[in-house]
């Protein structure tokens, strides 16, 4: 059974339940997925957030960190934050060999920063914890873009509190061009064949509010919601024409990974990893995205059939005990339940479709590791409650005063964060004042890193590096690019290369990409000398 858009809304079909009520069940002896109450999901149109083109702004982006008010799932409107937006920020699209001037105002009351997740830039410029913006103040940094053409994303990232900012709303896309979509004749027409596909969660009650859990169960494991949503939308449609269609994705979860699978086992040709194109399109008809990763697929919809994206649960998330009931129902072990994420409509469209797939996209070498190189092993650590009491008084994290940490949405003197739980990096938990690692600036490094209890997301600032071994094997082929986020299960090693400079007093940052262990310490600090 199809819905149009219209006919969903002519029949007032209103999301009386939120995800959960709505699963996929696959039936065993045709394989076919059936939806179930299809007509409580997919009822809006997929959201694209506004396009800055920097280049017709003659290179000035401005963008103000601000509060506002987002109706995520229909008829409720809950307290969010945004980039010039009350939710998620504008899609920031920027030339290589370009200057962008960037101007970001802060009109929240709390300290944030805006890093620039996949651009690379000197440290000075990375918007990490150093790049502190004052409630009513300014940053003004110019970025010197001199990379492949990519999809990058902004967020903020201050010191302890990044988990809840993000949370509230703030992150957008950055989508670097170099001309190279137009040589090889992909889509690139940004919301139409080119569309940006934030994927998040959130925890709405059933009053309709939006809740930030701090608790530390959360911060543990790290914090997941009961709804999953796109572009800031909980089930949204995207009418997309009957052709190639290139989908962003982004995993702006703080937490949750998704597994992705269309209902009607539709490939998906990735094409492109967080710092650019692979080799040549490689399909999967599962793809499994960690919070902070991108990837770049292309999907034909030339059959016209709809199609709805589905995610497998959270099960790379699940940690061998302890969990709470509702984590429980979350990362459940049943395999067959699918969680419907978004639709897509195929319909006529008059102008230029694309149908062909390239085979080739870029020039990729294979990484060559020099005899000498220098190796360093990272063990992520929920280093929990060790001498911590889990409960106490709040322990402010060092550099910060109590009207910095929590805030609203934090339960106030309960989050795991105040309760002082801490999670680290080879036994160090995050401490701004220690560098954790110096390396030659110029120079590749192995870095082995290893998961303890559960998969955690690692990602470098300012570096780029090559997948070499996952597990002990050679990775996917879908993960072949240069990335700069990788889900750590077991363990896996990186060739990484160290091209942007730091200045003395402004290293960059190595962490976790679960916001929550991030804030809780698994973060360490590298110089580049
Ligand atoms: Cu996307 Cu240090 O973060
Ligand atoms: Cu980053
Ligand atoms: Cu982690």
């Amino acid at each position: 059974m199809k819905f149009t858009r219209r006919q969903l809304l002519a029949s007032g079909a209103v999301a009386t339940t939120l995800v959960g009520a709505s699963a996929i069940l696959i039936n065993r002896k045709n394989n076919r997925m059936t939806l179930k109450n299809a007509s409580n999901e997919f009822y809006r149109s997929l959201p694209i957030p506004e396009l800055l083109d920097a280049n017709k702004l003659g290179n000035n982006i401005e963008l103000t960190a601000q509060e506002g008010m987002t109706e995520i799932v229909p008829s409720y409107s809950t307290p969010t934050y945004g980039y010039s937006s009350s939710y998620l920020g504008p899609t920031i699209r920027i030339q290589r060999g370009d200057i962008v001037n960037m101007k970001i105002t802060n009109a929240l009351d709390s300290v944030t920063t805006v890093h620039w997740h996949g651009l690379f830039v000197p440290s000075e410029l990375d918007g990490g914890p150093y790049g502190v913006i004052n409630p009513g103040q300014v940053w003004q940094p110019s970025l010197h873009i001199n990379q492949p053409a990519s999809t990058a994303w902004y967020h903020p990232h201050p010191h302890g509190d990044t988990a809840r900012q993000v949370y509230m709303g703030l992150a957008g896309l950055i989508y670097v061009e170099d001309g190279s979509s137009n040589d090889l004749g992909l889509p690139n027409r940004y919301g139409l064949d080119d569309l940006p596909i934030v994927l998040q969660d959130r925890f709405f009650t059933a009053d309709g509010d939006m809740v930030y859990d701090g608790s530390p169960m959360a911060v543990m494991h790290g914090s997941r919601g009961n709804t999953l949503i796109v572009n800031g939308t909980y089930g949204p449609v995207a009418e997309v024409p009957k052709g190639m269609v290139r989908l962003r994705f982004l995993n702006g979860a703080n937490a949750r990974n998704f597994r992705l699978i269309f209902d009607d086992s539709r490939l998906m040709q990735v094409i492109a990893n967080d710092n650019g194109f692979i080799a040549n399109p490689v399909a999967v008809s599962e793809l499994t995205i960690a919070p902070g990763e991108r990837y770049e697929v292309l999907v034909d919809f030339s059959d016209g059939t709809v199609s709805a994206l589905l995610t497998y649960p959270d099960q790379k998330g699940r940690p061998a005990t302890g969990l709470s009931d509702s984590l429980n129902e979350l990362m459940t072990d049943i395999k067959d339940i699918l969680t419907p994420v978004m639709r897509f409509d195929p319909v006529d469209d008059v102008s230029v479709v694309t149908r062909d797939l390239p085979l080739k996209l870029v020039e990729l070498p294979t990484p060559v590791v020099p005899a000498d190189i220098k190796h360093r092993t990272f063990i992520l650590d929920s280093m929990t409650a060790v001498n911590m009491p889990m409960t106490g008084q709040m322990e402010p994290m060092a550099g910060m005063d109590h009207s910095q940490m929590g805030g609203s949405m934090a339960m106030e003197g309960k989050s795991g964060l105040a309760m002082g739980m801490k999670m680290g990096i080879n036994g160090k938990t995050f401490d701004m004042t220690r560098v954790d690692a110096e390396v030659k600036l110029g120079n590749k490094e192995i870095w082995e890193l290893r998961g303890t209890e559960m998969a955690h997301p690692f990602h470098i600032h300012g570096a780029s590096f090559r997948i070499l071994n996952v597990d002990g094997a050679v990775p996917p082929e879908h993960q072949s690019g240069n990335k700069d986020t990788v889900l750590v299960n077991e363990w896996v090693q990186l060739l990484v290369s160290f091209d942007q400079p730091t200045s003395p007093s402004r290293p960059f940052m190595f962490h976790c990409h679960i916001l929550e262990h991030e804030d809780a310490g698994m973060m360490g600090q590298y110089v580049t000398v």
